[in-house]
């Protein structure tokens, strides 16, 4: 596998690839791979000649106060990760190979999707995961790039960017890929002590508990029975604490009254200091 740190490496190798008539896939990510990570990277295997995978933890998407600094960084063990499942070049650039002094170009949907979920909480965060990801899209200029479908609101927003700025790329969300237990794989999951980690278990008991309630009724549901629902497991426990639990439809991202087939259900709990999402599609 090739680790290549600037811009001109990717481009170089992309474009050698291109000569050879292969296909190139992308997978964006900010390291700390885990098995989410693994099933994009096999996803990309197995559809492209050749993947590219980045791992750069990106400044612009984390806010004031968030965990930047402490985001996990553990290079050596996703190189191991990503060559495993069959990455062909790890993209692991500085800050400043991406932001280089000056930089000054932002890349903003000027759409309330950006608003809603996350957006509430975190109002510069996708400004910044649009920026980074046009720019990765124009260094590798992938045929398809891989993103997870636990990052729902993320996944919405790209797919609204790509459309809007015509890059020629297609997007591929992949499935959640959760513990034995049903927590949603997630790099932040290590900030959690072992007492945490039982306790986020109730992220995944609210959405079991939602989707029986949705399939018993057979037909709409009103948006309200459902959340409440929700609100009510995991209020249940102690240790966390509801940032949003909302429906909305899974294109616009905008609220819905009643839940039917294409809404969205997604959560965001703090459980301890930790913010952990999740979400079903109905
Ligand atoms: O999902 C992530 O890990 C990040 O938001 C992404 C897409 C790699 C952009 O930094």
């Amino acid at each position: 596998m090739i680790i290549a740190e600037t811009i001109m490496e990717v481009r170089e190798q992309v474009r050698a690839w291109r000569a050879e008539g292969l296909t190139v896939g992308l997978v964006p990510t900010m390291g700390a791979l885990h098995e989410g990570h693994a099933s994009l990277v096999t996803a990309a295997a197995s559809q492209c000649d050749r993947v590219v995978a980045s791992v750069f933890v990106n400044p612009t998407q984390f806010g004031p106060g968030e965990d930047l600094e402490s985001y996990p960084r553990d290079f050596e063990h996703d190189c191991q990760v990503l060559e495993a499942k069959g990455c062909d070049m790890v993209f692991h650039p500085e800050v400043a190979e991406m932001y280089p002094e000056g930089f000054a170009t932002y890349v903003n949907l000027e759409s309330e999707m950006t608003k809603q979920l996350c957006g509430k909480s975190r109002p510069s965060h996708f400004r910044g995961v649009c920026t980074v990801v046009s720019k990765l899209f124009n260094i590798v200029t992938p045929d398809r790039a891989y993103f997870g479908q636990k990052d729902a609101q993320q996944l919405a927003v790209i797919r609204q960017m790509v459309r809007d700025m015509s890059f020629g790329v297609e997007i591929v969300g992949c499935p959640i890929v959760r513990e034995e237990d049903g927590l949603a794989r997630s790099s932040r999951n290590t900030y959690l002590s072992a007492g945490e980690r039982s306790a986020a278990r109730v992220l995944y008991r609210s959405i079991t508990a939602a989707r029986e309630m949705i399939a018993a009724s057979g037909v709409e549901v009103p948006a309200d029975e459902v959340l409440s629902l929700m609100r009510r497991v995991v209020s249940e426990e102690p240790e966390a604490n509801i940032d949003y639990i909302e429906a909305v439809d899974g294109v616009s991202l905008m609220p819905v009254e009643r839940v039917k087939k294409g809404t969205l259900i997604a959560l965001a709990v703090y459980i301890g200091k930790t913010r952990l999402i999740d979400n079903f599609t109905v």
